[in-house]
């Protein structure tokens, strides 16, 4: 097989730049490791940011999210009891986030993808990248016992974090930075009535929590737990009981509680591999670089790396501009890096640290106070909440 652009995994990054490239005349195959039923079934974070909404709509592919995700414009932070709004909209002039699960993003991008006959091969086996130090790369994968090879001229790693592709790089090529948290998130998804429109980001002595939501029947719960703890030892009474316990008394009188329709737990990392680029090989989103989910930039942060390598492809196939290549991982990691600062701030401001004892505590007690009482601070969050421009 030959194709211009070969792409390593079919999650959200790798099938919207398919997708983008298409609209403009560049060839694509998509190789993933899974069934399309897998990827389907996985449930992650759902806030997207403007700049993510805007590539859907350059990519087409916008109605169903603008039809059934939600508007929000401002979130509430809940801290020992009391509760405050950080109003998004007012403060940075208009902006505001869409709550739309990643599932059904993934799930219009595969439709897009089928409806112009796009090449996404699932249960692709041994995905290996070759000679992308060469002007001639190529992909090689395995469909039971066949041996399949991919030309291509470039190729693209939207393989996750456990994918193959940044483990094709040289280790002393590669710059890692890693920031592994103490705890976990405990996730519950209910067919509930969620207990408040806005999402609820809550500090508590006990930990921290977090109220959102997938529709209005639909409710997303998460707690911080330790990192030891496995699904087994929570049962739906005890979540439930230990997310009131973290929410001030208002919210949990009112909190709708049910049997869980998934549970899972996962661990809290800040990743980032410099550069993104190694030859002809390009990473994008989870394969380079991993937030822990306060404030919810995974997705949106693949999103930036899918506009600068759909910028730099096009002004390379269509203008012969090499530019934009050769900038991508600078330009990709001063994003990606100031992201990463944020999650980790809203991760450190909201989670219990036992380690870092009781100054440590005063500290959040009064960034807390701070932000309640400056709309300096407040300008910052809602800023980078609402997602930093590409
Ligand atoms: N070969 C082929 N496909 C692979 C391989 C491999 N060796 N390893 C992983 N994959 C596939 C996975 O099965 C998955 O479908 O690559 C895809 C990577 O998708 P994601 O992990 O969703 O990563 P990405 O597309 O970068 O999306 C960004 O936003 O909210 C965050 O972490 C969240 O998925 C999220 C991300
Ligand atoms: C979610 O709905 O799953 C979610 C929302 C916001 C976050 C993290 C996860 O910060």
């Amino acid at each position: 097989m030959k194709t211009q652009v070969g792409i390593i995994g079919g999650g959200p990054s790798g099938l919207l730049l398919s997708h983008l490239l298409h609209l403009q005349g560049i060839e694509t195959v998509v190789l993933e490791q899974r069934s399309r039923d897998y990827v389907l079934g996985r449930i992650r974070a759902g806030v997207l940011e403007k700049g993510f909404v805007g590539l859907m709509e350059k990519a087409g592919v916008a109605d169903r999210l603008k039809a059934d995700g939600e508007v929000h414009a401002s979130f509430s932070i809940a801290s020992d009891g009391q509760m405050f709004d950080i109003d998004m909209a007012g403060l940075t002039g208009g902006d505001t986030v869409v709550v739309y699960g990643q599932t059904e993003v993934t799930r219009d991008l595969y439709a897009a993808r089928d409806s112009v006959g796009g090449q996404v091969i699932h249960e692709a086996q041994d995905v290996t990248p070759h000679d992308v130090l060469t002007a001639t790369p190529y992909l090689t994968y395995r469909t039971g016992d066949e041996l399949h090879r991919v030309d291509c001229d470039y190729i693209i790693g939207c393989d996750g974090f456990h994918g193959v592709s940044r483990q094709t790089i040289p280790r002393e090529k590669l710059n890692v930075f890693e920031r592994i948290y103490p705890f976990g998130w405990l996730g519950v998804l209910s067919r509930t009535r969620p207990v408040s429109e806005g999402l609820i980001y809550a500090r508590s002595a006990r930990g921290f929590a977090l109220c959102s939501l997938r529709s209005r029947v639909l409710s997303r719960y998460y707690v911080q737990v330790p990192l030891q703890d496995r699904v087994e030892d929570w049962s739906d009474d005890r979540f439930w009981a230990e997310l009131k316990a973290r929410l001030p008394g208002p919210v949990s009188e009112r909190l709708e509680t049910g049997p869980s329709i998934e549970k899972s737990i996962a661990p809290l990392r800040s990743f980032v591999a410099e550069p993104m680029r190694y030859g002809n090989l390009f990473l994008a989103g989870d394969a380079a670089h991993i937030v822990p989910p306060t404030g919810a930039k995974g997705l949106n942060s693949a999103a930036s790396d899918v506009h600068y390598l759909y910028e730099a492809l096009l002004a390379h196939y269509h203008e012969n501009d090499e530019s934009g290549l050769e900038s991508y991982s600078e330009k990709a990691l001063a994003r990606v890096w100031k992201a990463q600062r944020f999650s980790w701030w809203m991760t450190n401001l909201l989670h219990d640290f036992p380690e870092s004892g009781a100054f440590g505590q005063r500290m959040q007690q009064t960034e807390i106070d701070y932000l309640i009482s400056s709309r300096a601070a407040q300008v910052s969050l809602a800023e980078n909440y609402v997602g930093l421009p590409f």
